[in-house]
């Protein structure tokens, strides 16, 4: 089988790019590879590549910075995974692409589910769902994977921003009334590894291809978030607790109206996963995911 995956600089890409060999001939592309936002240039890498499998962590992430480029995330996380799907419909290939808790407005008492309706509150909510309706339009065998609160110890990310500003500064505030669950981007990585696995496991290994019947009974939207859930508060806290790091400042909670940022977030973006669970396999409690990452 052969992997086509985008994104390989980003903090799940990296994972994506290890976790994935072993199941097949992975290609590995960054952005000045195959740049999503030259819609041209995605359809024509697809078509020289053939890949059986396309795997899409890439994406326009700023989530404030999207508040004033709205064309561009749009073009990104909207337009390019519709390209990558039509293209994977003419090759007969599937599809996983990465989704976001930011789809929800936040107004619900406990865990989404992938039967809630979404409703973005920002720019960027809004792009990574027209770029799940792109893909699901295109009626090819796929999986959208909503994850949250993405960290680990490459690219740019809550966990590492905590761990320069304990070293600069003797209080941190933080938000504390916004929930959600922390993911490691390994563990979505190998998540999306063994379901890859499971859903091949019935094909000749040496066999070239997707085993089509498995992928049209699994496709659609799963949820796939560590599991529990905090606030940015308490997972600061943790952070601070599992780090080795001598200095620690003192740590505040404050309202998200004492820390003003250009994009709304969602006070509940909780993803209930036992679609994910039910059909695959377990997810790590996110404390101990968090303990793993900074051994
Ligand atoms: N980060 C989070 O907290 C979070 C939360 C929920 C969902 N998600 C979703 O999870 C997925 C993975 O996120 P992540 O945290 O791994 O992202 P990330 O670390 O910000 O990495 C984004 C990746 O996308 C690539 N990219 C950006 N613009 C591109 C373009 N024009 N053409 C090609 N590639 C481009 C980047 O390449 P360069 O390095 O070359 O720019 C990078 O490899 C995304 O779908 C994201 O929406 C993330």
């Amino acid at each position: 089988m052969k992997i086509l995956l985008t994104g390989k600089t980003g903090q799940v890409g990296y994972h994506l790019e290890r976790s994935l060999q072993g199941l097949g001939e992975v290609i590995a592309l960054n952005s000045s590879q195959m740049n999503l936002e030259d819609l041209d240039q995605v359809r024509a890498t697809i078509r020289q590549v053939k890949p059986d499998l396309i795997v899409n962590p890439a994406a326009y992430t700023a989530v404030d910075l999207a508040e004033r480029e709205p064309a561009l995330a749009m073009r990104i996380n909207g337009e390019a995974p519709g390209v990558m799907a039509e293209e994977a419909k003419s090759l007969g290939a599937a599809m996983i692409h990465y989704s976001t808790d930011y789809v929800f407005d936040g107004r619900k008492q406990g865990a989404y589910t992938e039967a809630d309706s979404p409703n973005p509150q920002n720019v960027y909510g809004s792009s990574k769902l027209a770029g799940e309706q792109a893909v699901q339009a295109a009626g090819i065998p796929h999986l959208i994977l909503r994850t949250s609160w993405v960290y680990g110890m490459h690219g740019k990310n809550f966990l590492r921003t905590v761990m320069r500003l304990a070293q600069e500064r003797d209080e941190l505030r933080i938000v504390a009334d916004q929930f959600g669950a922390p993911t490691w981007s390994r563990t979505i990585a190998d998540t999306t590894a063994h379901i890859v696995a499971r859903l091949q496991a019935s094909a000749n290994p040496r066999s070239a291809g997707i085993v089509r019947d498995s992928w049209d009974q699994f496709a659609g939207v799963y949820h796939l978030t560590a599991q529990g859930h905090t606030t940015w508060y308490g997972f600061t806290k943790a952070i601070l607790n599992h780090s080795s790091i001598l200095k620690k400042p003192l740590v505040t909670p404050i309202r998200s109206d004492e820390y003003p940022l250009p994009a709304r977030r969602p006070s509940n973006s909780v993803l209930s996963c036992e679609r994910l669970i039910d059909n695959f396999c377990g997810l790590p409690g996110w404390e101990k995911a968090l303990g793993l990452c900074q051994e």
